[in-house]
């Protein structure tokens, strides 16, 4: 039977009254423990060299993880030569715990210690699977066989630990497969095993409860980690953890919901990398957490740094749009959303709360500018390309000349295929707009002003010859358009004029902006001067050469 969904069973509902957890919320950020350097690196292709667990260690300890699994000493040399590594070169800040895993097996328990000596702090990670397909199908056992090997290794973990009492000893204990055992059970074994670590106020267990395979929705696991709270023994001398997997792609959501269920403690990786599909991603919950105004307790402004130092110690790579990171996330190429956060990131101020559209956060503060927000494609329309005009020339551009920006940019990007970088955009529009050597240049003006008459005299270059005009009307502009019909035979109308300062001060350049009309067409132009009125005019001989240069190529 294959590609068959009847092949498959529905994952048992958990009936229960009273939940609690839907109506709960997050207020602070959860105590947080990395595995990247276990879980995660037990899951690479390439387990993690000792120069690479090495890196990721500096990056977690800068990004303030105070508790972080450093490996499976007993079953891995690399691992035991690591954490030897860590304690002989007390790597380790007085205010971080390392934490190691170890099955519920005498010998590792023992080979779990040696690998310890020394160290100040540290947590033992014991565990054995739970779950009914273990229990039935890989260990052959009943379920008082499975409380015996977790009771076994709870008690050596004890016995082992009196050994070296100068180090400070957390235990912890996982039920593995925990969200696929019966919850009753889970909580037999788990009860087994506080009443061998007999915890106090003082010196909390940490149950961890993993979703090994995440095999149901969020809620269901948030039901089994309330209905454990609820039901566990000595909950209050409890941490309860929790180390969900990603295999139905919920694993955030399940961590989550999870703590609105009553954990107090998350384990997880950087950008999510573990067994299969995962782990629980710590960067997109911490941010989930910042994005809704809590202190995530852990650095995020790190973004690239933490990008390059995972994407250097897995090589695995990063998914363009991965939640938060992503190099995409904050990225419009669409021309209304690109028009939208133009608006908004124009009223937003640094006093009132973030309140812009398609950017969920401020993505500054994780390091990116805004430079990367708006791209431009053949998707884009006309906004993109302006603002980009705009944070590149520092030209605000008026409407009229966007619309006809918007058109070149177009064909480039069809005929590319792709995305119009930012230098080709620039290029473009000054290729387009801003070219100002073609055959009228203007040499000189003198202007005469009675009420509102306006008489123009001007000197214009034409090759090697130069003209007289002039002309008048009720305005300098009026005036040489007079001036260049009467005398040059040119006849135009304006339909578009604005101008822009350029700069500050005396010593500031003023942009005109221009468009006309001749015979039918109409062409663009934009030229500079300290003077705005001989920017003007020159726009205006620009528009007429770029109409004289178009018609001659289509004759
Ligand atoms: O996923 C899991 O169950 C584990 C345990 C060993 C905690 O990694
Ligand atoms: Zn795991």
């Amino acid at each position: 039977m294959t590609n068959d969904h009847r092949k498959y069973r529905p994952f048992p509902a958990i009936s229960k009254v009273n939940r609690r957890w839907p109506n709960a919320h997050i207020q602070h950020a959860p105590n947080w423990c990395s595995v990247d350097l276990r879980d995660g690196n037990q899951a690479l292709i390439e387990p993690m060299s000792v120069s690479q667990k090495q890196r990721l260690w500096a990056l977690l300890i800068r990004m303030g993880f105070k508790h972080i699994e450093v490996g499976f000493p007993a079953a891995s040399q690399p691992d035991f030569d690591f954490v030897r590594w860590l304690i002989e070169q007390h790597q380790i800040p007085s205010d971080v715990t390392i934490q190691v895993l170890v099955q519920a097996r005498d010998e590792l328990i023992e080979r779990t210690f040696d690998a310890l000596a020394g160290a100040p702090r540290a947590i033992v990670h014991v565990y054995n699977s739970t779950s009914p397909v273990q229990r039935n199908k890989v260990f052959g056992l009943d379920r008082e066989g499975i409380i015996a090997i977790a009771r076994q290794g709870a008690r050596k973990v004890q016995t082992e630990a009196k050994r070296y009492p100068q180090t400070e000893w957390t235990f912890q204990y996982s039920p593995e497969s925990f969200s696929n055992t019966e919850v009753d059970f889970a909580i037999e074994v788990c009860n087994a095993v506080i009443d061998v670590w007999q915890p106090t106020a003082h010196n909390k267990t940490i149950i961890n409860l993993p979703a090994t395979v995440e095999s149901a929705m969020p809620n269901v696991f948030a039901d089994q980690v309330e209905w454990f709270c609820d039901h566990v023994q000595q909950r209050e001398h409890l941490i309860i953890s929790i180390h969900t997997h990603n295999d139905r792609g919920c694993a955030v959501a399940a961590a989550e919901l999870a703590l609105l269920a009553g954990a107090d403690r998350i384990e997880g990786t950087l950008l999510g990398n573990g067994e299969r599909t995962g782990n629980m991603d710590i960067v997109t919950m911490a941010m989930n957490l910042y994005s809704q105004g809590i202190d995530p307790e852990l650095d995020i402004t790190l973004a690239d740094d933490i990008i390059a130092t995972v994407e250097a110690c897995t090589n695995i790579k990063t998914h363009p749009r991965h939640p938060w990171l992503g190099e995409l996330v904050y990225t419009a190429f669409s021309g209304s959303h690109q028009d939208a956060i133009r608006k908004c990131l124009a009223q937003q101020s640094d006093e009132e709360p973030w309140d812009v559209a398609y950017l969920p956060i401020d993505p500054r503060d994780i390091g990116r500018n805004y430079q990367s927000v708006i791209r431009v494609n053949s998707q884009s329309g006309k906004g993109g390309a302006s603002y980009l005009i705009e944070q590149q020339l520092g030209i605000q551009l008026p409407r009229w000349l966007q619309i006809e920006l918007a058109q070149p940019i177009q064909h480039m990007a069809e005929r590319q295929q792709g995305e119009v970088q930012p230098e080709q955009i620039v290029r473009l529009f000054q290729q387009t707009f801003m070219c100002n050597d073609g055959l009228l240049q203007l040499a000189n003006y003198q202007i005469d002003r009675q009420g509102e008459q306006h008489h123009l005299q001007a000197c214009i270059n034409r090759g090697d010859n130069t003209v007289l005009v002039h002309g008048h009307g009720n305005g300098a502009i009026n005036a040489f358009v007079d001036a260049l019909h009467k005398t040059l035979g040119i006849e135009l109308q304006v339909l578009q004029y604005d101008e822009h300062a350029l700069g500050e001060g005396s010593d500031a350049q003023a942009l005109a902006m221009i468009q006309i009309s001749l015979q039918g067409h109409r062409y663009s132009a934009l030229s500079k001067d300290h003077d705005i009125l001989s920017a003007s005019l020159q726009a205006i001989l620009s528009a007429v050469n770029m109409g004289v240069a178009a018609q001659a190529s289509a004759a």
